[in-house]
């Protein structure tokens, strides 16, 4: 067996962790309560009516707010509510914006809380990272103080003990707390008061509950499978018929069974996964399940049930739904809230980043530093074309930046269509496990992708043609641009030094001939005269002409003279136009270095010495690998050769 990583290379880690979960589990203790509903009336309600009276979707809103105690304190409240879902979802700030407005107006009484909360979206764009969010988000709430709930021990429903306060006494309890309290009691929870208790609730059981999804309390998530075998008792549970042999009585709630997905959900949040694939009879469950807060199962009187629905859906989908006139009734019963795709590169860029670094396909993979921001410039522009640099922030020519939200508006079905993340993800990836590579580069991953298009078997020709247009835009119009960048910057990060040593050999030139003397080769110790092609070489660079050479040489020596008197060294700084020009001259050698080393087979070992410390320079400095270093540039010479 392989250990683990942690094991090998830091014990301090994997003690840190240890002590983690002993602290998470020693407060999970702490914070258990149990008491009778007598002995909760006396010491937890108390200055906590409030919280304890609240709707699933005001324990949401409230969930959400207390997320937001991270987020900068001056930030709008609903930006402060977005905290939650800041971790892990980029660059859609606006739809999510919507989503916390649908939980406030609810918490707040509105009509939108008796509508069901529909995400509509294309497929991969974070709609079910929106849910595991909020479902993590309440688990996690449910475990601090703010955030305790208190349920019937032993109901199924976990519901709320104040439920167990009569119809009659409840005015009472308004006058004396402050909130009215309008949750039934379940049938189980009534036969059990009637039964264990002979009604007097104040001995009722009560305990604190935590969310957990994994144990189906307070969260419950459903996934139509077929359709045609799919059951309502998936939801709302039926007739236990062993039970009801022990019980002998059909009727008795003790003969439920009251593990659907509504029950999970009680007093939390039930996830549709899917939505407009269930059942007809399913969706009027759910819709009446939210307009109403209960629902109508045989046997029984209506069951109240207090909880939050998020359902689902993809954009095929939700247009064959459309297709249905009566479906428009029902539309009109639900919020509906898109939830597009990432518009800018940058945020974009972010997503693969999070879905790439938890993927073990890409340990130890390098990615040289444009991997993922080219992939995403792709994905941007299959999803808007040419507005894609407006939407990264970055300024198009002619184009001013408030265009940027005309636009916007301008086409609202945006975001809603072309590549999704999970598709440039899997291409990388089979990119990287095909050629069994621990280096990619954007070459390789533009070369990809245009695999996978050509591949894929869901895209007709005319759109494969489109995608690989977007390519070929995304390399010309960003990679070329980047990758230009890093090899300059590269080419001159030793450029002070090198740029002074050139300088001084264009004085030694210089003074040699202008007085007409030999220059003493320092290594052969051969002497020859002053080489007036270099000199001219760099004077070129400023344009100094033929005829102007001589004063500008004496101008220069001038110069140097009155810094070596002082003591000081004559430096580049000192003189704009040698400095101007030596940079020229220094830019253009290199560059003709980076054409000669990559096109012909046996580089000279001067000319290898230099393109190596670029290459260098492009891994210490610039995020390269020794693979993507040489590949940049080559593919820089490649493109200097077309100026
Ligand atoms: N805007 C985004 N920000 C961060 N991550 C995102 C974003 N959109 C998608 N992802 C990531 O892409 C992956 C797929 O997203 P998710 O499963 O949430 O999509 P979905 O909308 O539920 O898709 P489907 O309709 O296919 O079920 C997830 O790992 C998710 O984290
Ligand atoms: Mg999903």
């Amino acid at each position: 067996m392989r250990p683990l990583a942690a094991d090998q290379n830091s014990h301090g880690t994997t003690a840190d962790f240890i002590a983690t979960l002993s602290s998470f589990s020693k407060l999970h203790r702490a914070q258990r309560w149990e008491g009778t509903f007598g002995e909760f009336l006396a010491n937890i309600l108390p200055g906590n009516a409030v919280a304890l009276a609240r709707t699933s979707h005001e324990y949401i809103w409230d969930m959400l707010r207390w997320f937001g105690r991270a987020a900068q304190p001056d930030a709008a409240e609903n930006v402060r509510a977005r905290e939650l879902f800041r971790r892990e979802l980029f660059g859609i700030d606006e739809p999510l914006s919507r989503v916390v407005d649908y939980f406030k107006a609810a918490a707040a009484g509105s009509d939108v809380g008796r509508r069901l909360l529909l995400l509509l979206g294309p497929p991969s764009g974070g709609k079910s990272t929106l849910a595991i969010l909020l479902k993590r988000g309440l688990e996690e709430y449910s475990r601090t103080d703010e955030g305790a709930l208190y349920a019937v021990r032993g109901s199924p429903l976990r519901e709320n003990p104040l439920n167990l306060i009569p119809t009659s006494l409840r005015a009472e309890f308004r006058d004396r707390y402050g909130v009215l309290i309008s949750g039934e009691l379940s049938p189980w929870a009534r036969d059990f008061v009637e039964r264990e208790f002979e009604g007097d609730f104040v001995r009722v059981p009560v305990e604190r509950v935590f969310l957990a999804e994994a144990s189906r309390i307070g969260i419950g998530t459903y996934a139509p499978h077929d359709p045609t075998t799919a059951d309502i008792a998936d939801l709302v549970g039926s007739v236990d018929l062993a039970k009801v042999a022990q019980i002998g009585d059909e009727g008795d709630p003790r003969a439920w069974s009251w593990s659907g997905a509504v029950y999970s959900a009680s007093r939390g949040m039930l996830e549709m996964i899917e939505i407009l694939k269930v059942k007809r009879e399913f969706l009027y469950l759910l819709l009446t399940l939210t307009q109403e807060k209960n629902v109508k199962v045989s046997r029984f009187p209506l069951i109240h049930l207090d909880e939050t629905i998020l359902a689902h859906t993809n954009l095929a989908e939700f247009h064959k739904f459309l297709q249905e006139k009566e479906n428009e009734a029902l539309l009109d019963r639900m919020v509906i809230i898109k939830i597009p795709y990432a518009l800018s590169y940058r945020d974009e860029s972010r997503i693969y980043q999070k879905l790439v670094s938890g993927a073990p396909a890409f340990r130890n993979v390098h990615l040289d530093p444009h991997v993922l921001n080219l992939a995403a410039v792709f994905g941007i522009l299959t999803r808007l074309g040419k507005k894609l640099r407006v939407y990264a922030g970055e300024a198009v020519e002619g184009v001013p930046e408030t265009e940027a939200t005309r636009l916007h508006a301008e086409t609202p079905e945006e975001g809603m269509t072309g590549v999704s993340p999970r598709f440039v993800v899997n291409a990388i990836s089979n990119a990287i496990t095909r050629g069994n590579t621990h280096s990619l580069t954007s070459m390789e991953l533009l070369l990809a992708l245009k695999d996978s298009i050509e591949s894929d078997a869901r895209m007709d020709a005319k759109q494969k043609k489109a995608w690989i247009d977007h390519l070929v835009t995304a390399r010309k119009e960003f990679y070329n641009r980047w990758v230009k960048e890093d090899v300059h910057r590269a080419m001159f990060a030793s450029f002070e030094e090198e740029a002074q040593q050139l300088l001084e050999k264009y004085l030694d030139e210089v003074e040699a001939s202008l007085d007409h003397r030999q220059v003493t080769d320092p290594i052969t110790g051969e002497s020859r005269p002053a080489d007036e092609r270099f000199l001219r070489s760099v004077e070129e660079k400023i344009k100094v002409s033929d005829s102007g050479k001589m004063s500008f040489r004496q101008e220069v020596v001038r110069k140097a003279m009155v810094a070596f008197k002082t003591g000081e060294k004559f430096k580049l700084v000192s003189h704009a136009r040698m400095r101007e020009a030596i940079e020229q001259y220094l830019f253009e050698e290199r560059r003709d270095v980076l054409r000669l080393v990559t096109s012909t087979a046996r580089p000279d070992d001067d000319a290898r010495q230099k393109i190596s410390v670029v290459q260098q320079r492009l891994v210490s400095e610039y995020g390269y690998d020794e693979h993507s270093a040489k590949e940049a540039l080559s593919y820089v010479t490649t493109l200097l050769a077309q100026e």
